[in-house]
């Protein structure tokens, strides 16, 4: 008993922890990410999906890119962004922080010329463009621009040049692609080859922020900037239709477009040695000019800056951080949708991606660890056989493993290669499989020892066939755990839930039956003797129970559609299939209990309540109902939460050992006694070969005598008074079970259930005044001490006789048994 008693606490201690263990998971983890604001608004998207997508918080604060390269140098953000090559100056070239090649973006050159026809766009060569930047060619009609532009030849208005700092990412851009166009049109002594150059023409004017140039180039005729390619859609939309986005020329002479397909193009076609030249420490990539066809010549990219020596002191933080980075990199939706470029599956893209692969935290390599980790450029090294991956970012714990479909399992893989046995080779199933085993064994050997020695007294006065019943469910209730342990079919878990519910309607019922049989039996006689509380009544009404049971346990299953499904794990991105109700789509099921469930649920629970009610009535005979109690410790672990594996787990080997434990020990607890007693019983009847001691009831005496199973119970009212200053007397009703050895003594106030053996009884000199013509005997228990007095000396005498005989019997026993048999209280029913 005290086992259980543990076994409950234990599992409320599990609870605890659990809970525990829980609330610390909910610590989230936040990831900063800011700088530049060029890219601002697809990071801020991807910053916002990946943070409701995970349990953890990006946040993306846009600055400029001095601040990505600082603070992400200082420890301050974990992803910097900048549009600028490294400052190498404040940050070393040393590695100390990288560029890694992000999102890709164009730089339009933006006029506003007015009367121009609604659709065309100026064709701003590669010989005229940089001179439009260095004021050689500053009127709207210069004949260099006309002739590219015929419809340019009436516009007599000076070109406002609105130009931003010099220290702007995108004026850093800029000069440097008409660097490289004076340097492909073999431009004599081009002033962008200093880098000191600035745009400070008469004709222009300093804009403060781009934002600013932007709405100054939509508003005043005859002005003109660059833009990056989202700027200038907000400059057209602002404007009154003058204003538009003028074609760039390509190294072979085309004007092209900026759109996705041109910069896509350029992006793509980055040469190799390129990109394997490219020094992340320094400059990284920014300005393309790509030969291929069709690319667009003022492409742009913009980077990332981590401290690869150390993302975060954090693993988690460097984990979730570099998870981001690949996340935003491998969903091209939060470039395109803002007008960016994506590098995802570009040379680019994926240098970025082995790179950031090859970061380690204090030599722990994170990436790679699970078959889970793709590859840069999407594929896996070992894809899913037969399933997925539940995580599409790699750095996953080394335990991630695909999500098998239905049928297949991971044992010795983890790529879902393997078909899932009907005994799946895995360590819970084994601990079930002993369970099973185990219980089948001990029940099934009580079984047969229960109809062996049924003829033996002590069994008979179990009444053996109800006991049987009680075994029986018992056996399948072990039997339930084999459905338990296979692995989960429409059919095991059907079967499961039926057997298991047909068990406890057995087990339960039965208990409660023959405890309201010895209520009545002790309470009721008359009724008692009717007859209606014969075994075969009560084996009849515990199987209605039992199979009122099963017919509600059956409906349920069928109804809520019971059978494999796919269960989520909280805290690593595993899947398992177990047992359940069909969830409706949005898994919204699970939380919402079935009503049938509930009458499933609710049935049993009036089972349990039944028998602890029967078992309160005959509360002196309680310590027999103790399953009663074990039911609570079911229950704690039903109600124990099972989404992380281990939970799983547990409560998995958990209920098959409750199951285990109820169908092994609480027999051994009713019964054992019994029928180890009826072995030793057995043993001393063949040596003497004589009938056992059996008392005849009294049919010449007053004596009430009840039938209790197959043995005979003597009743006798009596006065009772303890032996002790002060006492008074009360009345009470002792019950003899000669053959059983078995005494009961109801008081008022308290019920004791004994051996009768236990007691010692002696006869009390009547010389005192009061005494006189009473029949009394003193009866001691432990340390109490009553007196009892009989009505009839006869009565008296009777009860002497019995008792005589109980130690007589017991004394037999004893001898023959060394004493394998406890003393103390023995089993009624
Ligand atoms: C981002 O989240 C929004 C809203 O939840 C969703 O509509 C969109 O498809 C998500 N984008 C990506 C790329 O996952
Ligand atoms: C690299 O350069 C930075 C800035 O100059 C310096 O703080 C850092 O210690 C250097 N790291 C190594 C490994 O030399
Ligand atoms: C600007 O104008 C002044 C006189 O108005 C002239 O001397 C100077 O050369 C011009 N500068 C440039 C860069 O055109």
């Amino acid at each position: 008993m005290h086992r259980f008693i543990l076994a409950s606490r234990l599992s409320a201690f599990v609870v605890v922890l659990l809970t525990a263990v829980s609330a610390q998971r909910a610590h989230g983890v936040v990831i900063k990410v800011g700088g530049a604001s060029f890219p601002s608004a697809p990071y801020t998207n991807a910053a916002r999906n990946f943070s409701s997508e995970n349990p953890v918080t990006v946040a993306y604060s846009g600055s400029n890119s001095g601040t990505g390269q600082k603070n992400a140098f200082n420890g301050e953000f974990q992803v910097g962004a900048s549009d600028v090559p490294i400052t190498t100056s404040l940050y070393g070239s040393n590695g100390t922080i990288i560029a890694l090649p992000a999102i890709a973006g164009g730089l339009v050159v933006t006029y506003n010329v007015p009367g121009l026809p609604k659709g065309l766009q100026l064709k701003f060569s590669r010989q005229v463009l940089p001179r439009i930047f260095d004021g050689s060619v500053s009127m709207w009609n210069d004949p260099l621009l006309v002739a590219d532009n015929p419809s340019l030849a009436e516009k007599n208005a000076k070109i406002i040049v609105i130009t931003r700092s010099s220290g702007s990412g995108s004026t850093l851009f800029f000069k440097k692609s008409l660097k490289l166009m004076d340097a492909s049109s073999k431009y004599p002594s081009s002033p962008y080859e200093n880098p000191k150059f600035t745009f400070n023409m008469n004709n222009s004017v300093m804009a403060a922020t781009t934002d600013s140039a932007a709405v100054i180039v939509g508003s005043f005729p005859y002005t003109l900037t660059y833009l990056s390619q989202n700027e200038a859609a907000v400059a057209r939309a602002s404007s009154n239709g003058d204003c538009s986005t003028a074609l760039a020329q390509h190294l072979n002479g085309d004007f092209i477009p900026c759109n996705l397909n041109s910069l896509g193009l350029a992006v793509k076609n980055v040469p190799q040695d390129n990109i394997d030249s490219l020094n992340y420490n320094s400059e990284g990539l920014d300005t393309l000019d790509v030969d291929v066809p069709g690319a667009y010549p003022l492409t742009i990219i913009s980077n990332f800056i981590l401290r690869p020596s150390e993302v975060s002191s954090d693993k988690a933080v460097t984990v979730w951080a570099l998870k981001f980075i690949w996340y935003f990199i491998s969903h091209p939706e939060f470039a395109t949708s803002q007008t960016f470029v994506s590098l995802y599956q570009t040379p680019i893209g994926e240098r970025t991606l082995s790179r950031i692969s090859s970061i380690t935290q204090r030599d722990e390599v994170l990436y790679g660890n699970s078959v889970c980790d793709p590859l840069p450029d999407g594929s896996y090294l070992h894809p899913c056989v037969n399933g997925f991956c539940e995580d599409l970012n790699p750095f996953q714990d080394s335990s991630a493993q695909c999500t098998c479909e239905y049928g297949f399992g991971n044992y010795d893989h983890s790529d879902c290669s393997e078909v899932t046995p009907y005994f799946a080779p895995v360590w819970t199933s084994y601990v079930k499989y002993f369970f099973m085993a185990t219980a089948v064994l001990v029940v099934g050997g009580m079984i047969s020892q229960l109809i062996r020695m049924k003829a033996d007294p002590d069994v008979k006065a179990m009444s053996p066939p109800c006991c049987a019943f009680i075994l029986s469910g018992f056996l399948l209730a072990a039997i339930s755990i084999l459905f338990h342990a296979a692995s989960p079919t429409h059919g095991t878990c059907v079967a499961h839930i039926v057997t298991a519910s047909i068990a406890f309607g057995m087990v339960f019922s039965m208990i409660f039956l023959k405890s309201i049989r010895i209520y009545f039996i002790f309470r009721y006689t008359r009724l008692a003797r009717l007859g209606i509380f014969k075994d075969a009544v009560l084996i009849a009404l515990a199987s209605i129970f039992a199979i009122i049971d099963g017919i509600i346990a059956g409906i349920y299953t069928q109804v809520d559609k019971v059978g494999p499904r796919i269960q989520d794990l909280a805290g690593s991105s595993k899947e398992v299939w177990v047992c359940a109700v069909e969830s409706d789509g949005e898994g919204s099921s699970r939380s919402t209990i079935s009503t049938l469930l509930i009458v499933l649920l609710a049935f049993n629970g009036l089972l349990v309540v039944l028998c602890l009610m029967a078992g309160h009535l005959t509360r002196s005979a309680s310590r027999k109902f103790d399953e009663s109690k074990k039911i609570w410790s079911m229950s704690v672990m039903l109600g124990l939460p099972s989404d992380t594996e281990a939970m799983l787990n547990l409560k998995n080997v958990l209920f098959s050992g409750t199951v285990w434990l109820l169908s092994i020990l609480s027999p051994i607890i009713l019964f054992g006694p019994s029928l180890l007693g009826s072995l030793q019983t057995h043993a001393r009847e063949s040596s003497l070969g004589q009938n056992t001691g059996s008392i005849q009831s009294g049919e010449n005496s007053d004596w009430k005598t009840a039938e209790v199973g197959k043995s005979t119970a003597l009743l006798f009212n009596v006065g009772v008074k303890a032996m002790k200053a002060l006492a008074i007397w009360d009345t009470a009703l002792i019950i003899l079970m000669p053959d059983m050895n078995m005494a009961f003594i109801m008081k008022s106030e308290t019920h004791i259930f004994t051996k009768f053996s236990r007691c010692k009884v002696k006869p009390v000199a009547t010389t005192t005044k009061d005494a006189q013509g009473t029949f009394r005997l003193e009866m001691v228990l432990d340390k109490n001490s009553d007196l009892l007095e009989f009505a009839t000396k006869e009565k008296m005498d009777e009860f002497r006789s019995i008792h005589t005989q109980c130690i007589v019997n017991n004394n037999m026993k004893r001898e023959e048994n060394s004493g394998l048999r406890k003393h103390g209280s023995r089993s009624v029913a």
